[in-house]
């Protein structure tokens, strides 16, 4: 049983602000149970309640879970002074749940982000002792052959830290390469100085899968979904 007032429940499934929703009640557009209820203040049960907005049925949710194909050119933060970020790519019902991107990938970087307002999920996603594995599609600059297998594979030393072990998968080795590399924490740049430490240069960066959860292929570089109740599982298995 979660009980909580009318305007509270509306805002929460992002009908609006709790101004805009208590007009909205007040306008006699919302229905609780059957019955027309004009008060912001009547409390219900969110589970069982049936509330409708003119025909339209409202299920809540406490916590909402997005898969975002990043594209490149906008900020994974919430917010961002000089360049678009991630919650601008959202409609405005979703602007209003206070999503926040779990961990970041860098403003050229493309591919899996999960947008949550669940911080307990996105605290263990991000903390570094449960080596959540994020998985990368990269091209790079160079010839990628089985010596940078094996020094990922070891740990690569960096100037301020030694990168736990990542597994390098080679698709493709030439004078650009192409491959899949898994890595097991989340550092500013991890990826780019991975490589650089062994001589190479990443021209393009996607992450494709983090903790189970693989990228949709069906997303388009900024467009997004709600996860499914088994992805959603597969995350809460970091718990
Ligand atoms: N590693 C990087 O270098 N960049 C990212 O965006 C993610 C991982």
């Amino acid at each position: 049983m979660t009980r909580m007032r009318l305007d509270r429940f509306l805002a929460k499934c992002g009908e609006g602000s709790r101004t805009e929703v208590k007009k909205l009640i007040r306008a006699g557009q919302v229905t609780v149970d059957g019955f027309v209820c004009k008060d912001p203040g009547f409390s219900l049960d969110a589970s069982t309640a049936l509330v409708y907005v003119q025909d339209r049925r409202l299920h809540y949710r406490e916590h909402h879970y997005l898969m975002l194909n990043k594209p490149a050119g906008v900020v994974s933060a919430a917010r961002d002074r000089l360049n678009p970020t991630v919650l601008d790519l959202l409609p405005p019902e979703y602007k209003r749940l206070n999503l926040f991107p779990v961990g970041r990938l860098d403003k050229g970087t493309e591919g899996l982000l999960l947008l949550t307002n669940d911080g307990l999920l996105a605290h263990r996603l991000l903390d570094p002792k449960r080596r959540v594995p994020k998985r990368y599609r990269a091209r790079v600059r160079g010839e990628v052959g089985e010596h940078d297998r094996r020094l990922f594979a070891r740990g690569i030393e960096l100037k301020d830290f030694t990168a736990l072990p990542a597994r390098l998968e080679i698709l493709e080795a030439g004078a650009e390469s192409e491959v899949e590399i898994t890595v097991y924490e989340g550092k500013f740049h991890q990826v780019k100085r991975m490589f650089r430490a062994v001589g190479k240069e990443v021209l393009y960066l996607k992450r494709v899968a983090m903790g189970g959860l693989v990228l949709d292929p069906g997303l388009a570089p900024g467009e997004f979904r709600e996860l499914s109740r088994e992805e959603l599982n597969l995350l809460r298995k970091w718990r």
